[in-house]
């Protein structure tokens, strides 16, 4: 897919990896990219945007949740009702929503917290896009971006992940890799894809509360030869959206080894 007036959707594009992404589709001339995120930051956010690119107040539409649910369970009650009030909002904009990505994320010690917000609110977010992306016959295949991580791929020794993340983000790799073959019933009309990127210096190490912050220094610091550029993270999503013989296929994108498509 071409990313030029496209209409994007983006959950955590306040920051890090989501933002990142943002800034690149934005960029690339989409019409709009949606933000959906709990950062209550919203001026400075908004700001922080339009001051470092070349677009205007109309490109970029925010939506926050300001209900004390986290974001999964909002996703999910609404689900259950038929509606999503964030998607349809960004939806409602241009009557459009061609890119989805399901990327809001958090290091926690609350496994519901984690299950919930990592695994349950990307599958809820595949199944809402899907019924607003399809509600009129599309021109061309919709694609939705799953944000899972190596910690999806592979079981490593770490001091600062909990085994509940690691069990999230396998549970993304999977559920993207079944959509399109498994009972669901997925549209033929959209690709699902996954995102593995590696380690990426973002502020989800400094809000984490699994371990204590001097352990979480010491143990980047050792690992920090292994760090990704979140510009090859970025990459990755742009390979997800503009190769439309990607379906039900997961992108690694760590260190040294840069970009993969594994099926
Ligand atoms: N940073 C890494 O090393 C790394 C590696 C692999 C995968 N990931 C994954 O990438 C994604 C983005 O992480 P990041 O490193 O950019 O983190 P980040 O903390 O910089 O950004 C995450 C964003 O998600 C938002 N968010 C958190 N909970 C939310 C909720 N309930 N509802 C809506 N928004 C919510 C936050 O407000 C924040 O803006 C996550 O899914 C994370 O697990 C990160």
């Amino acid at each position: 897919m071409k990313i030029l007036n496209k209409v994007a959707l983006v959950t955590g594009g306040a920051e890090g990896i989501g933002k990142a992404l943002c800034q690149r589709l934005l960029e690339h001339g989409t019409k709009l990219v949606a933000i959906l995120d709990i950062n209550a930051d919203w001026e400075t956010t908004a700001t922080d945007f339009l001051k470092s690119l070349a677009v205007t107040k109309f490109d970029l539409f925010i939506v926050t949740c300001q209900t004390k649910l986290n974001y999964a369970s909002v996703v999910f009650n609404l689900k259950i009702l038929g509606t999503c009030e964030s998607f349809q909002e960004a939806f409602d904009v241009h009557g459009q929503l061609d890119i989805v990505v399901n990327n809001a994320g958090l290091i926690a010690k609350d496994n519901r917290k984690t299950i919930e917000i990592l695994l349950l609110a990307v599958i809820n977010g595949c199944l809402i896009a899907e019924e607003l992306m399809t509600k009129e016959p599309r021109p061309e295949k919709g694609i939705i971006v799953n944000t899972s991580s190596i910690a999806g791929m592979v079981v490593q020794d770490t001091n600062i992940l909990n085994s509940s993340y690691f069990a999230a983000k396998h549970g993304v790799v999977a559920f993207t890799k079944s959509l399109p073959a498994s009972a669901d019933n997925f549209s033929k009309d959209l690709r699902v894809v996954a995102i593995c990127p590696g380690l990426v210096l973002t502020n989800i190490f400094k809000k984490q509360d699994v371990v204590d912050d001097n352990v979480m220094t010491k143990e980047l610091d050792d690992i920090k030869e292994h760090v990704t550029n979140v510009s090859v993270v970025v990459d990755a999503f742009i390979l997800a959206i503009e190769d439309e013989s990607l379906h039900g296929d997961i992108i690694t994108a760590f260190g040294s080894e840069g970009i993969k498509v594994v099926t």
